[in-house]
């Protein structure tokens, strides 16, 4: 198949989307981006759309899709109309308020009109509304229901740059709309509303906090910073070992001093061993580690831009064939905590705590 590519920027006149949309109507897929990473996008309520979009990421079909909306009142088709719903609506309508359009996933019970094709075969569906004029237009245009996980290949890290999405998708999927830079570079935050209380699956830009302020008491799944004992994540996806660099990853945590230190000697090691080392290193220490390829997220205390880097950062070194790599730990204030998260699963939960 051949990949249409446009650009269209957020301030661009949306008639660039026009073909975009016909694609997606008409159960093709479109890659196009949000505010927190590229999506890969096909007709929520089409269950062909959704299969296709499972064999273009080469996703495990038990992984369910969340489905994109660009009106809050375009919600009420996709929730079951129970009681009990109405019930868990409410408290979505208050999140909706105060976070949409904005980087968080709500869970509810889904309505017939939800292939179970979309949401992986389980009785409930995951709905966010972006923040992203293109995105928000295309929605429209594509028939107000666009399932769209991100527009990785299963297993790499999620795209921050249409052209992380053609690495992975040129020749599988219709088209890619380019619109330059994500603004957060990590995934929507996902809380469960079927729950009491509601319960966060996945940490992202809106925390537990902001969250808490809105409804009430949330808890946290126990495997977003621990591994757990194995436990399973209850957001299907969550237990892949996504972001997952070719290379051996490992996170080093400590004082500064310590920190830098302890990754010298280790790199020395790896490469008297003939390995090809990287380090994700920070503004301030970045001139101080001996490695092939040391990278920056920016400074530590602006832990937007650590967070805006780190996919891609990832992707560098999987293209120059690092083989040992090793990170700087991050505070777990704010995003912090889904930065870690992220990590973690990067390095497969491997950290030295000195
Ligand atoms: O920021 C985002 O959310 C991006 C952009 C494109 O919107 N999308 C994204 O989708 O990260 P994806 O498919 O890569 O991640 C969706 C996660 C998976 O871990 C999946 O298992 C979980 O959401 N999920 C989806 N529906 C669910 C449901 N009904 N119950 C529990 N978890 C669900
Ligand atoms: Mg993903």
């Amino acid at each position: 198949m051949d990949t249409k590519w446009i650009t269209c920027m957020e301030e661009d006149n949306k008639e660039c989307l026009e073909n975009a949309g016909e694609i997606l109507r008409s159960g093709g897929l479109v890659a196009f981006p949000t505010e927190t990473v590229y999506g890969l996008g096909g007709d929520a309520l089409n269950p062909s759309s959704s299969t296709k979009i499972y064999a273009a990421k080469g996703r495990p079909s038990d992984n369910p899709l969340i489905v994109h909306i660009c009106k809050f009142e375009d919600i009420y088709r996709i929730v079951a109309d129970t009681p009990e719903s109405r019930r868990m609506l409410k408290k979505a309508e208050k999140l909706a308020h105060a976070f949409w359009p904005g980087p968080l996933t709500m869970i509810l019970p889904k309505s017939d009109e939800v292939p179970y094709e979309t949401t992986g075969g389980l009785s409930t569906v995951a709905v966010r509304m972006p923040d992203h004029k293109t995105a928000l237009a295309l929605i429209e245009k594509g028939g107000g229901y666009i399932a769209a996980p991100s527009a990785n290949t299963s297993g790499r890290p999620s795209p921050t740059l249409a052209k992380h999405v053609k690495e992975d998708m040129d020749g599988r999927i219709d088209m890619i709309v380019d619109g330059g830079e994500v603004g957060i570079g990590i995934e929507s935050t996902i809380v469960d509303l079927t729950v009491e209380p509601a319960q966060i699956l996945r940490p992202g830009y809106i925390t537990a906090a902001m969250i808490s302020q809105i409804i009430g008491k949330v808890d946290m799944d126990v495997t977003i910073l621990s591994d757990a004992g194995g436990q399973a994540p209850r957001a299907p996806g969550m237990k892949y070992r996504h972001y997952a660099p070719k290379g051996e990853l490992t996170i080093v945590s400590g004082k500064q001093e310590d920190v830098v230190k302890y990754i010298n000697q280790a790199l020395k090691k790896a490469r008297e061993s003939g390995l090809k080392t990287g380090v994700i290193a920070t503004d301030e220490t970045k001139e101080r580690y001996e490695a092939d390829l040391v990278k920056t997220t920016g400074s530590r205390q602006d832990e937007a831009a650590v967070a805006k880097s780190l996919y891609g950062i990832l992707r560098d070194f999987d293209e120059e064939g690092m083989q040992v790599m090793y990170s700087e730990s991050f505070p777990l204030d704010g995003i912090g905590q889904a930065i870690m998260n992220r990590l973690l699963k990067a390095a497969g939960h491997h950290v030295i705590q000195l």
